[in-house]
């Protein structure tokens, strides 16, 4: 697989969103056929409207935790003649004190971040074998290390890395490659509704408060959607053929240290 995707077909989910809907550019720009899965038909329907005009592009809504409706998505593409890239992009996000959490936030995150991602990548293996392709899952710096009050989504994430390394190992023999990319925070609509929904009033503070837990310091800064989305397309392109089973940081170094993780 080279730069050049003008004979693949890529599989995103949560397409619409912040980062899906920069990985759905990338690819199109490179002439990938894609087909794209959102729960949000109304800003799928936009998306693809903006990009049937580079490339071949399918909208699917979809609910990723409802395994019926991943077939479905699969379905769709394999109808192309093909899948070479899935990339699992769907997520939710929850934070607060452990003890408060309810049953419907566990189910909702971790039906969404963790089963969604793995049936997605179950139920596209036997096209991925037939390609050799790969997917790039969407984790997260909260899916390596362990911060305060973010125990569901942090869980949830760390099932996505981990669950990556495992299918790495188990479909190195078919060449089909499985890889991660964790990012930290991307300033995306996630981050926005953390800020307005956790933010007590004040988004703007609960913003530079991420923001101390950099290492840059006053220069810290957000990712853009567009950085990560540049990494998840050198993960499914040609140099990166050796690199399978692997969580890439894209995290400023949040990761990297005690102290920084957020
Ligand atoms: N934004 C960040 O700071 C950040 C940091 C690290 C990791 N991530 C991860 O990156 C991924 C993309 O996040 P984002 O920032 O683009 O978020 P986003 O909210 O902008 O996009 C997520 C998309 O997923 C869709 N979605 C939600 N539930 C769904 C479901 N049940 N079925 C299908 N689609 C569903 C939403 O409609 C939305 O379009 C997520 O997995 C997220 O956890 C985000």
């Amino acid at each position: 697989m080279t730069g050049d995707m003008s004979s693949r077909t890529v599989v995103v989910t949560g397409a619409a969103g912040g980062v899906g809907a920069a990985v759905a550019r990338r690819f199109s720009e490179a002439g990938a056929t894609l087909v794209l899965g959102d729960l949000d038909a109304v800003r799928l329907e936009e998306l693809c409207g903006e990009l049937a005009a580079v490339c071949e592009v399918h909208g699917v809504t979809c609910d990723v935790s409802r395994v019926a409706d991943v077939e479905n998505l699969i379905a769709e593409a394999a109808a192309t003649g093909r899948i070479d890239v899935l990339v699992n992009s769907a997520g939710l996000w929850v934070e607060g004190p452990a003890e408060e959490t309810t049953e419907a936030d566990w189910d909702r995150v971790v039906d969404v971040n963790l089963k969604g991602t793995f049936f997605a990548c179950s139920r596209a293996i036997p096209e991925l074998k037939k390609t050799e392709g790969c997917i790039i899952n969407l984790s997260s710096d909260c899916g390596l290390v362990g911060t305060p009050e973010t125990a569901v989504y942090t869980a949830s994430k760390g099932g996505v890395s981990l669950l990556t390394k495992a299918l790495g190992i188990e479909l190195a023999p078919h060449l089909v490659r499985v890889n991660a990319v964790c990012p930290a925070d991307i300033m995306t609509p996630m981050l926005q509704y953390q800020a307005d929904a956790y933010g007590g009033g004040d988004p703007e503070g609960y913003f530079a408060r991420l923001l101390t837990g950099y290492p840059q310091g006053d220069k810290a800064r957000f990712i853009t959607p567009e950085e990560v989305a540049e990494l998840v397309f050198f993960l499914a392109s040609a140099p990166a053929a050796p690199i399978t089973g692997a969580n890439i940081s894209i995290d400023f170094g949040t990761s990297a240290g005690y102290g920084y993780a957020e």
